[in-house]
């Protein structure tokens, strides 16, 4: 067994999978094609249910099922109104693993998940709440730095690498995300304790992305400093930050923010309805980008490290030259 073999093993154990590269779930992008291109290659897929309804979700998890016997997991976002619906679908499909992201899960969302068999994956953008995950019962971490595409905490990979993965990383499977391009950082993480990583941008524009050619055309155009991070215009109005690359939708999320500050103000909608109202504009601005491919005014969310994707290759190309560049980094 090589270096990278025996440093990625409990990863791959907890995955079920030849690597241990999970594709972290993008909307409208990680849908079947690329999550079932991800596990055949050998990567970990997961199926981005994002605000799917329940029936939209049962199909998608099936189609993917008819293109891989290989395991992929499921990411449903904790303030989804038909959360338990979802869990209920997951189970019907016997589903492994089950990402949940957006926050902290509601009440009884966990026993939930667990009841169903699958293994459940929680993001920790902090040491105290991945102490509290591990004392719920959660079965592994990602810890995500502000370097990714998509929403993003506060503190960069790097940093929070080192203040959990010493001291949690004996105790359950830790995989670290945001900015990671190449095999050596891979090599780092896995080095300093880290069960495996999980990828975003460096697979959205992958062939078997079903991603708009205008989508992949502005990710291969961008550099590292192009990608930045939405800012918040109201201090009453708290919304999680996204990193995407600078386009005009970048403003429009300014005038969204404003118009949900007023009818805040004006009481018309309560904090939880303003803060699913931002989230809807991002699904739609996602959709608008990823599918309609109008990259002017639709959000093209991408990680720092979207400098480094250059051109469309295949899934398996990708995840080869990556664990090359881990290999060589440690022997
Ligand atoms: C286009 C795009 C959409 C994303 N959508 C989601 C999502 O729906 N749910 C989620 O948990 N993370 C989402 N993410 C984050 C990824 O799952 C992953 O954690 C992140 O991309 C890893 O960092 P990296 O982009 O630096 O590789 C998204 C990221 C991108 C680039």
């Amino acid at each position: 067994m090589s270096n990278l073999s025996t440093l990625m093993q409990r990863g791959t154990e907890f995955l079920g999978c030849d690597t241990a590269i999970m594709c972290g779930a993008m909307s409208w992008v990680s849908e079947r094609h690329l999550v079932s291109a991800i596990s055949n290659a050998g990567g970990f897929g997961v199926i981005a249910c994002g605000a799917m309804t329940p029936e939209l979700l049962d199909n998608e998890i099936a189609a993917t099922k008819a293109m891989t016997q290989k395991p992929f997991g499921v990411n449903l976002i904790t303030m989804h109104p038909q959360l338990f619906d979802l869990i209920a679908i997951c189970d019907k499909h016997k589903v492994s693993h089950i990402v949940l992201a957006g926050g902290l899960p509601p009440k009884g969302s966990l026993e939930a998940i667990k009841a169903t068999g699958a293994k459940v994956v929680c993001f920790a953008p902090a040491l105290t709440l991945a102490k509290k995950f591990i004392r719920s019962g959660v079965d592994a971490l990602v810890i995500e730095g502000m370097e990714a595409g998509g929403h993003i905490g506060p503190v960069a990979t790097s940093v929070l690498a080192q203040e959990i993965l010493p001291e949690v990383a004996d105790q359950i499977p830790v995989f670290v995300a945001g900015g990671i391009g190449r095999g050596d950082l891979m090599a780092s993480y896995l080095r300093m304790g880290a069960s495996g990583v999980q990828m975003g941008t460096i697979f959205a524009c992958a062939t078997e992305s079903i991603a708009h050619e205008n989508f992949k055309k502005a990710f291969f155009r961008a550099n590292a400093r192009d990608a930045v991070a939405s800012v918040q215009i109201d201090p009453r109005l708290p919304v999680i930050p996204v990193r995407a690359l600078k386009n005009k939708g970048t403003e429009e999320f300014t005038a969204k923010q404003r118009e949900v500050a007023n009818l805040l103000d004006e009481g018309k909608v309560d904090m939880m309805e303003a803060q699913l109202q931002i989230e809807h504009y991002w699904a739609g601005a996602l959709r608008r980008a990823v599918v309609d491919g109008d990259v002017e005014n639709g959000s093209i969310m991408a990680g720092q490290s979207v400098g480094m994707v250059t051109k469309e290759q295949p899934v398996a190309d990708i995840i080869a030259q990556i664990m090359k560049e881990g290999e060589a980094a440690l022997s």
